[in-house]
């Protein structure tokens, strides 16, 4: 097996050979999830439980439907309402969860870095759900699978990543992937808006939409990340929307058969045209939440394997 990993907490320290495993299982998942009965027994007698810190309506139903066709027992716990409000420290939940002996731990947190500490204080497989402006993996090997199937391959596309890249993880873990597999990434967007370490990425930076998205196979928006911004990045969502939002204008001057992707929630009218993000022939918006719940099978799949051979070792 290809995929030898303990938690999947981002792509950063993934091999393209691993991303690549990952994705040939997805593909599989996406045709048990198209059948009429969608059950396997990879996850059957294990116990997932999702934690999610942070608000969440795709990710959390995608991964809580990967586990129960896969015949895990789910569990969200209702962070809002948990010990967290008491004042309870999260090592202190993940500690009084480990001792439930769950098989995998699916966390989103508002603080880069939380679902790396808490993946070193249990002995389950975790994965991340996001954290912060760190990563999203799930979120980026989706997008993955989604290019790899419209474009039929996953190397040597111009790809442009708009709009909010500072506040995002889906931008981090996109261009981590992209970048590992050997496409050119172009990030696009206001100066405000772009992360400090931007040089670093190896990626070409533009700030004009047009020029940034010639000749383009692949234009990936995102939501402005209002809840990680203290004012002061954009002059007005107008403004916003005249300059960087994705219309069919701005989208021709991408190649005649350019893909537009978003991960949402979307804002209709701020970052993205509504008709052009319901337009199936250019959009793949829903794709990707198809995709969605296939990669998470895969990578739970994995992970439970790789958790019952080194229980196994450990017994041995
Ligand atoms: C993203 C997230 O939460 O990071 N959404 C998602 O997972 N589908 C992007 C976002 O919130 O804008």
């Amino acid at each position: 097996m290809t995929y030898r990993a303990r938690h999947l907490l981002g792509i950063e320290p993934l091999h393209p050979v691993e991303i690549a495993t990952l994705l040939d299982l997805a593909d599989t998942y996406v045709d048990l999830n198209r059948q009429a009965v969608k059950q396997s027994d990879a996850l059957k007698g294990l116990t997932q439980i999702n934690m999610f810190f942070e608000a969440s309506t795709r990710t959390q139903a995608s991964f809580e439907l990967a586990g129960k066709r896969l015949g895990a027992d789910v569990m969200n716990m209702a962070m809002q309402a948990s010990s967290i409000k008491k004042g309870e420290t999260l090592i202190d939940t993940a500690l009084t969860l480990n001792a439930m002996h769950p098989d995998l731990l699916v966390v989103r947190h508002p603080h880069s870095g939380a679902v790396d500490l808490l993946a070193q204080k249990v002995n389950c497989a975790v994965l991340n759900a996001g954290d912060g402006r760190h990563e999203h993996p799930t979120q980026a090997l989706l997008d993955a699978l989604t290019i790899r199937r419209a474009k039929g391959r996953l190397h040597r596309l111009n790809i442009a990543i708009c709009g909010d890249i500072a506040h995002s993880r889906v931008a981090r873990s996109n261009i981590l992937l992209l970048g590992k597999m050997e496409n050119r990434v172009r990030l696009i967007g206001p100066p405000t808006l772009m992360p400090s370490e931007v040089r670093d990425l190896g990626v070409e930076v533009y700030d004009d939409m047009r020029e940034g998205l010639t000749g383009c196979d692949v234009v990936m928006m995102l939501r402005l990340q209002k809840e990680r911004m203290d004012g002061g990045f954009i002059p007005s969502e107008r403004e916003y929307y005249h300059r960087y939002g994705l219309d069919p204008e701005k989208l021709a001057f991408a190649k005649d058969d350019a893909i537009v992707m978003h991960p949402g929630p979307m804002n209709r009218g701020v970052e993205i045209d509504g008709i052009l993000a319901d337009d199936i022939n250019r959009s793949v918006i829903q794709e990707q939440v198809e995709m969605g719940v296939a990669v998470r099978m895969a990578a739970m799949d994995l992970l439970a394997r790789n958790l019952a051979a080194a229980r196994q070792e450990g017994a041995a």
